[in-house]
């Protein structure tokens, strides 16, 4: 059963641009990016469907050179910004899992 979490959005998160947030549960640690692209937010778990590692090349640092894929620091996977689906690399055709996100009295909230 998952439960909606309230996250902390950096007010200068640029456009594209991604943060790292840990989600802290009782039974659990839930690592998440946070994109913005186009003017949305979205967000995937940060695991990579290849071998579920963590996708960032430093802390925050998941886009790729051109801002246009989010990419896997591992083995170099491309991941479109508006799906998740992977479009190169080791792990084509699958995607990163989407988290619902939601905005309520003025504060972002994740379902996990
Ligand atoms: S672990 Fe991400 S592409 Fe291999």
């Amino acid at each position: 059963m998952s439960d909606w979490h309230p996250i902390a959005v950096p007010d200068d998160l640029s456009d594209p641009g991604t943060c790292g947030v840990s989600l802290a549960l009782p039974e659990r640690t839930v690592d998440i990016i946070l994109l913005r692209t186009s003017g949305s937010l979205l967000a995937y778990l940060n695991r990579c469907p290849h071998t579920g590692v963590n996708l960032e090349w430093q802390p925050n640092r998941f886009l790729d050179l051109t801002g246009h894929y989010l990419q896997c620091a591992t083995h170099g996977a491309l991941f479109r910004l508006k799906d998740g689906v992977c479009v190169r690399g080791p792990c084509v055709g699958q995607h990163l899992s989407s988290v619902p996100l939601r905005i309520e009295s003025g504060k972002w909230w994740v379902q996990i």
